[in-house]
C-alpha cells in the first residue's frame, strides 16, 4: 500500500491563526478579554444569527450553561436523541435533570418528531435536538410540538456551523443553540463553544454562569463555574471565521461528488429546505459495516469513522430499556467517509473506487 492515508478529519491551522495567537500572547492579556468580545459579535454576524452569542471553553460547557440559563435542573426531563455524542446527554444529567431518549428519522439521523411527542411526560421541560453530521433537525415540527406542550426548545448545533432550514440558520431556532469549536469541527478555536441566546435574560444568565456567577467582580448573583474562553482561543476562532465558508463549500462539493458516484451503499439524504454542511458524510452500510471500514483502511488506505456505534441509552451512565429501532439500526450501519476540505480529487476517486469495489464484493 503506497497511496497516502486519507484521514477521516483534518484540522486546518494556518499562518494567520499562528500570527493571531502571537498577537494575543504579546499583548500580555491572554484570559477572556477583547478578543472574546469581538469573536462573539463576529460569530453572530457571520452566521446571520440575529441574536447575542456567548463564548465558552467547550461545546459541552455551552450546553451545560445553556440548560442552566434556561432553568433546567433536578426533577426535569429533557428529550434528546440517543444517536449522538455523549456530551448531549451528559450536559442534561450534569444539571440534575434526566435525559429522555427519543428515536431518530431514518433519513436525516436527527430526532424524529413523532418519537419526541410520544416521549413527553408531565416532567418534560424541553426538547434538545442535535443537528447531527451538519444536517438540520426538523425544527419546524419540533417547534410545533414544543409550543403545543408548553416546552422549551434548545439546539445542539455542535456539528452544524452554517447549516440552515428554510433559510433560517441553525442556532437561531431554539431558546439557546450551541456550536462546538473543537479541532475536528467545521471550524475551531482549539477548544471552545459558542452559545446563542434568544433573549437578554438567557444571555445574561450565560454570562453569569460562565464567570462564577459574576458580571461585576465580587458581586456574585448565582452559583457559577469558570467556563470562560481565553483570548488566545478567540483569536484563532476569529481567523477561522474568515475561512469557514470556503471550507463548507468544499465539503458540499466533495459530498456531491461522493453522492453521485457511490454505488451499493445509501448516501446521506438532504431534507427539503435543508442546507447540509457535511461535518460528516455518513453512509449506511446494510451488511458488515465494520468489515467495510477495515477493508477501506487495509486495502485502500482510506480512513473512516463510526459516529456513533454505541447509542447513549446503551452507555453505562444512561442505561435505559427504551426501544429505539432506528437508533439501533443507525448505530450498526453508519460509516463516515472523509469529506473535509483537505480531501483532493485523487482522494475522492480512491474513496469511490474503494467503496464501490468493496460493496460489490460484499466486504
Ligand atoms: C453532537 C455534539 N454535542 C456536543 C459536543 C461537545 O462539544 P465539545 O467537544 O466542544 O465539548 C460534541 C463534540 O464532539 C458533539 O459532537
Amino acid at each position: 500500500m503506497t497511496a497516502e492515508f486519507i484521514p477521516p478529519a483534518k484540522p486546518l491551522i494556518g499562518d494567520e491563526e499562528r500570527a493571531a495567537v502571537d498577537r494575543v500572547l504579546r499583548s500580555g492579556m491572554i484570559a477572556q478579554g477583547p478578543e472574546v468580545a469581538a469573536f462573539e459579535a463576529e460569530f453572530s454576524e457571520h452566521f446571520k444569527l440575529g441574536r447575542a452569542c456567548v463564548a465558552v471553553n467547550s461545546g459541552t460547557s455551552g450546553l451545560h450553561l445553556g440548560l442552566l440559563s434556561c432553568g433546567i435542573g433536578a426533577g426535569d426531563e429533557v428529550i434528546v436523541p440517543s444517536f449522538t455524542f455523549a456530551a448531549t446527554a451528559n450536559s442534561v444529567a450534569l444539571t440534575g435533570a434526566t435525559p429522555v431518549f427519543a428515536d431518530i428519522e431514518r433519513g436525516s439521523f436527527c430526532l424524529d418528531p413523532a418519537s419526541v411527542e410520544a416521549s413527553i411526560t408531565e416532567r418534560t421541560k424541553a426538547i434538545m435536538p442535535v443537528h447531527l453530521y451538519g444536517h438540520p433537525a426538523n425544527m419546524v415540527a419540533l417547534r410545533e410540538i414544543a409550543d403545543k406542550h408548553g416546552l422549551k426548545l434548545f439546539e445542539d448545533a455542535a456539528q452544524a456551523h452554517g447549516a440552515s432550514l428554510n433559510g433560517i440558520p441553525v442556532g437561531a431556532f431554539g431558546e439557546f443553540g450551541m456550536f462546538s469549536l473543537y479541532p475536528t469541527k467545521n471550524m475551531t478555536s482549539g477548544e471552545g463553544g459558542m452559545v446563542t441566546a434568544a433573549d437578554d435574560t438567557i444571555e445574561r444568565n450565560l454570562r453569569l454562569y460562565r464567570n462564577q456567577g459574576m458580571l461585576q467582580q465580587y458581586h456574585n448573583e448565582v452559583v457559577g463555574l469558570n467556563n470562560r474562553m481565553t483570548d488566545i482561543h478567540a483569536a484563532i476562532g476569529r481567523v477561522q471565521l474568515t475561512k469557514v465558508d470556503a471550507w463548507t463549500k468544499t465539503r458540499q462539493q466533495n459530498a456531491d461528488y461522493l453522492s453521485s458516484h457511490l454505488e451499493g451503499v445509501t448516501a446521506p439524504p438532504v431534507a427539503e429546505g435543508a442546507v447540509h454542511v457535511y461535518h460528516q458524510y455518513t453512509i449506511r452500510v446494510a451488511d458488515d459495516r465494520d468489515g467495510l471500514a477495515k477493508a477501506l483502511k487495509d486495502e485502500y488506505n482510506v480512513g473512516s469513522g463510526m459516529f456513533y456505534p454505541v447509542p447513549n441509552h446503551r452507555l453505562k451512565p444512561f442505561q435505559s430499556p427504551v426501544e429505539l429501532p432506528e437508533t439501533e439500526r443507525a448505530a450498526l450501519e453508519c460509516l463516515s467517509l472523509p469529506v473535509h476540505p483537505s480531501v483532493t480529487q485523487e482522494h475522492l476517486e480512491r474513496i469511490v473506487t474503494a467503496v464501490n469495489t468493496l460493496a460489490k464484493a460484499g466486504a
